[in-house]
């Protein structure tokens, strides 16, 4: 029989939290999104949990109806390379844009990461929804939904032919004979293509990982083709079993029409578990949190799925507005599903509002009821990990302290760290360079032609 499946955990480092609210309950810390202690002692945390992976997801557009994480929080790659220093096996992998970003500059700050890691390195790849984003990176415009998943696709062929740049044994650096590096083991990559042109090699050698693991967020059909084509991973957003179940099997089935095995693209939905000592504890913590919300907060966080829209010319209590196409170049994905939910459900604004911004997750209850619905998610074939984010205060130290031990007990989770990268605890095969997988087909076809050349006798 083979290895019984394992389960992978995330944490979201989100500062002040996701909702609008958050930021007000007695027993967060107002400053939490720019508190690097905070960052660290999250991440400590975490990495004692045997996490795989803490996360930290980004923004490149903010105005006043902005939720406070994001008006002031660090930028991923900088806040990673300084949780690099302060742990030891915990997976780092942070959010940043195709769409607003170049390929040579990616691919650098990635192998740097990966290095000062160890190999610990991963990338969330987004398309960045909002049209604002334009504005600070101006001359430009905002690419349409579609584009910026071809953007996408060229961004990534460049970083990744730029991570191949060296090869492993690119560096003898020979004091005796005076050989720093290998001339045949560089290599340009001489890029010219629709969105990018890029001579390389790149300016750092071949990381730990030889690629940071790839994570992608973005669910539309050509997000998930994209993601079952490319990435390692899926950060994805769900509310039931039923439909997070589905989309899994959506995209294990896209990856292996690509060609590719189900197995190494991995899915971690994105829950807020909320753990009590009973389940009337774990309920009083939901409404703490949610009674924060008020009706306005909740139109400003859907507003800003749809571009920043402003729902408050809308009748509260009427029925869900009919806005037409609007979100499809934004958040596609996302509002495809708030505008479904209304629907089906038959919700007034407000009611669709207030699920949105203060969602009831499933993921509720005593610690043996929210590891029954991880193991449920996770046996269903609905995730092949979780990337737990903190909806209410104290969120991950609950989860790590009252509900891992139990997935540890019956043997979903790891005790002890696998290996000392992410790919390594992840599962994840590492990628040899392109032209170390060239000479190797080299030799095969030319063993293959020198053992047709033998004769009977010899053969
Ligand atoms: C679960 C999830 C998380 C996301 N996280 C981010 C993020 O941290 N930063 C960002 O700019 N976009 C984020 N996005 C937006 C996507 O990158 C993408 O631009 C948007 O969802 C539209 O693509 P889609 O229609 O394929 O989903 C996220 C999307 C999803 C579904």
């Amino acid at each position: 029989m083979g290895k019984r499946k394992q389960l992978r955990l995330g944490a979201m480092l989100h500062g002040v939290g996701s909702s609008t609210s958050l930021w007000r309950h007695p027993d967060i810390q107002a400053d939490a999104s720019t508190n690097f202690k905070l960052y660290r002692e999250w991440t400590r945390k975490a990495e004692e949990g045997r996490f795989d992976l803490v996360f930290v997801a980004d923004g490149l557009y903010i105005n006043e109806k902005s939720i406070p994480h994001f008006l002031d929080r660090f930028e991923p790659i900088t806040i990673l390379s300084a949780l690099a220093a302060a742990s030891e096996r915990i997976g780092l992998v942070g959010t940043l844009s195709t769409s607003y970003s170049e390929p040579f500059t990616v691919a650098r700050q990635f192998g740097s990461l990966d290095k000062i890691s160890g190999g610990r390195a991963g990338w969330n790849i987004v398309t960045s929804p909002l049209e604002g984003s334009a504005l600070n990176f101006g001359p430009k415009r905002h690419p349409q939904h579609d584009e910026r998943y071809r953007i996408a696709k060229e961004h990534l062929d460049v970083v990744r032919g730029l991570w191949d740049s060296w090869e492993d044994d690119a560096f003898p650096r020979d004091k005796e004979r005076g050989i720093y590096f290998d001339r045949s083991r560089l290599h340009e990559l001489n890029h010219e293509g629709e969105f990018f042109s890029v001579k390389g090699p790149l300016n750092i050698s071949r990381s730990p990982q030889g690629h940071p693991v790839l994570f992608q967020a973005g669910a539309s059909e050509v997000g998930r083709d994209y993601a079952a084509r490319e990435a390692d991973a899926i950060f994805a957003g769900h509310d039931t079993l039923e439909e997070a179940a589905a989309f899994y099997a959506d995209v294990k089935r896209r990856a292996a029409s690509f060609g590719r095995n189900p197995d190494d693209l991995l899915v971690f939905p994105g829950i807020g578990p909320i753990v009590g000592s009973t389940e009337e504890e774990a309920e009083r913590k939901y409404r703490e949190t949610a009674e924060l919300v008020s009706a306005e907060d909740a139109l400003l966080y859907l507003g800003r799925f749809f571009e920043h829209h402003d729902f408050s010319q809308y009748e509260l209590d009427a029925p869900f507005p009919d806005l037409g196409e609007l979100g499809q170049n934004s958040f596609r994905s996302t509002t495809d599903r708030i505008k479904a939910t209304a629907r089906e459900q038959g919700l007034t604004l407000r009611e669709a509002a207030l699920q949105v911004a203060t969602p009831r997750t499933p993921f509720i209850g005593t610690p043996e009821q929210v590891a029954d619905r991880v193991q449920a998610w996770f046996e269903a074939d609905a995730a092949d990990g979780f990337m737990i984010g903190a909806s209410v205060p104290r969120a991950l130290e609950d989860f790590i302290d009252h509900v891992v031990p139990i997935l540890q007990a019956r043997g979903l989770f790891r005790h002890e760290y696998e290996a000392d990268t992410l790919r390594g605890n992840l599962g994840l095969p590492v990628p040899e360079t392109r032209y170390a997988a060239a000479r190797r087909a080299e030799v095969r076809t030319n063993a293959g032609a020198a053992v047709d050349a033998r004769t009977p006798a010899e053969a």
